[in-house]
């Protein structure tokens, strides 16, 4: 994901119109509700309410979203190189297996699928089944209608699920940009003690943040993490992390019987996520291509975020049995599956202005200030010949 303006502190912010307001404001009288139910309720179910709440939260409800005309762009929304590229990277896993299946999960407005299959189509080798698993159903029409754009005669091959799959299967499991949309617990220490961050109503009842006893989930997978690190943790120290993660991989690939699964986010390895420097986290909002971090902003118009800790996401596909095949960054990463090839015959077809989108796509895709060094691709494999190079190419993993 990524905003024109991605800083930390609250630049100007476009207003919302009275009916984007209004719809705001429904969703924080539930969260009040549940808030003054229970005095006060932990960061990650705000966060979980504020972006998933039926029907009003930012992803479940209708606001657009992706590309210029939402709130941030992903590297599907960009065009169609990065889907291209990620279909050509897993051909030969796809090719290999008899009645192989792709799942994507959180398929976002549906382009990345659109343009796999028609990549797939084109190298003859489309899966037996194109899987999709998001938690919106909003999403899942614009995904349908994507699809059906681009590539109806291929429809009836997607599938939408509400869970993960339940009986054993092969192929590729691939999620981008959807661990960071995870709801994140929020911790402080204090005394050397972990606290959790709550969010309450103040006396005018506004949201306000607020330092409560953590649950022991939380208090185990930061001392993990603290155990991890070459310094103790600071006093004061804020971050974020996601004790639910290994039970989340384990649910999301736990029938996946040989394969790929492939995680691209942005995010850290762990000693640079919990730098001593970092002390207020990495939480961050989207709002109209604008970041920042106040997460008690209009709840349900503005996405929110926190990036990964790829180490912690090595750690859950392991123990969920899946072994580390690579892990390296977005513009390695594409540069190995031959991303330049792919430009080089694509700009045979185009006029100058096409070209040149092109190029500025090459460039989103792949300059480190753009998403090429903090966006990570992790993959883990199992039950294949070989894993694709383009995932080991360059491998970071001993930074983990
Ligand atoms: C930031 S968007 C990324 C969308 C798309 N992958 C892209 O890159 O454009 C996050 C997506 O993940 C979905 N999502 C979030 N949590 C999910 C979960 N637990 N299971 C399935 N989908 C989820 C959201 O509905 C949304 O489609």
């Amino acid at each position: 994901m990524i905003s024109s303006d991605f800083h930390h502190a609250r630049p100007a912010l476009p207003a919302p119109s009275a009916e984007e307001l209004a719809h705001s404001e429904r969703l924080r009288a539930l969260i009040c509700a549940d808030i003054r139910a229970h005095g006060s309720i932990p960061f990650w179910h705000y966060m979980e309410l504020a972006l998933y709440a039926p029907g009003l939260g930012y992803y479940s409800a209708g606001k657009t979203k992706f590309g210029a005309s939402g709130d941030f762009v992903t590297a599907p929304e960009l065009g169609d190189l990065y889907a291209r590229s990620m279909a050509r990277a897993v051909s030969n896993v796809l090719r290999a297996a008899t009645d192989s299946s792709f799942l994507e999960v959180g398929g976002g407005s549906g382009k990345f699928a659109a343009a796999a299959l028609a990549e797939w189509e084109q190298l003859g080798c489309l899966p037996r089944q194109y899987r999709i698993l998001d938690r919106s159903a909003e999403l899942r029409e614009r995904q349908r209608a994507s699809i059906a754009a681009r590539v109806p005669h291929l429809l009836h091959r997607v599938q939408w699920l509400d869970t993960p799959p339940e009986q054993g299967w092969r192929g590729v499991l691939f999620a981008n940009e959807v661990i960071d949309a995870l709801p994140a617990h929020r911790f402080v220490m204090r005394d050397g003690e972990v606290r959790e961050i709550h969010v309450a109503l103040d006396d005018q009842d506004r949201f306000c943040l607020v330092e409560r006893e953590a649950d022991t989930m939380l208090i185990a997978a930061t001392r993990h993490v603290a155990g991890d690190l070459d310094a103790a943790i600071a006093d004061g120290y804020r971050s974020e992390i996601l004790p639910q993660l290994p039970y989340w991989i384990d649910a999301i690939c736990g029938t996946v019987e040989a394969g790929l699964v492939v995680f691209v986010d942005y995010g850290y390895p762990r000693h640079e996520y919990y730098h001593p420097d970092r002390r207020d986290g990495t939480l961050s909002c989207h709002y109209h291509h604008r970041a920042h971090d106040d997460a008690l902003l209009w709840p349900g118009l503005q996405d929110i975020t926190a990036w990964v800790d790829f180490t912690a996401l090595a750690e859950a596909g392991t123990h969920a049995r899946w072994p580390l095949a690579g892990f390296t960054s977005q513009a390695q990463f594409l540069l190995a599956t031959g991303l330049l090839d792919l430009v080089q015959v694509e700009q045979l077809s185009l006029d100058d202005i096409g070209r040149y989108a092109l190029a500025q796509e090459v460039k989103r895709l792949t300059l480190p200030g753009e998403m090429g060094e903090r966006f990570k691709v992790m993959c883990f494999a199992r039950g294949i010949d070989a894993v694709p190079p383009a995932f080991t190419a360059y491998d970071q993993s001993r930074r983990l």
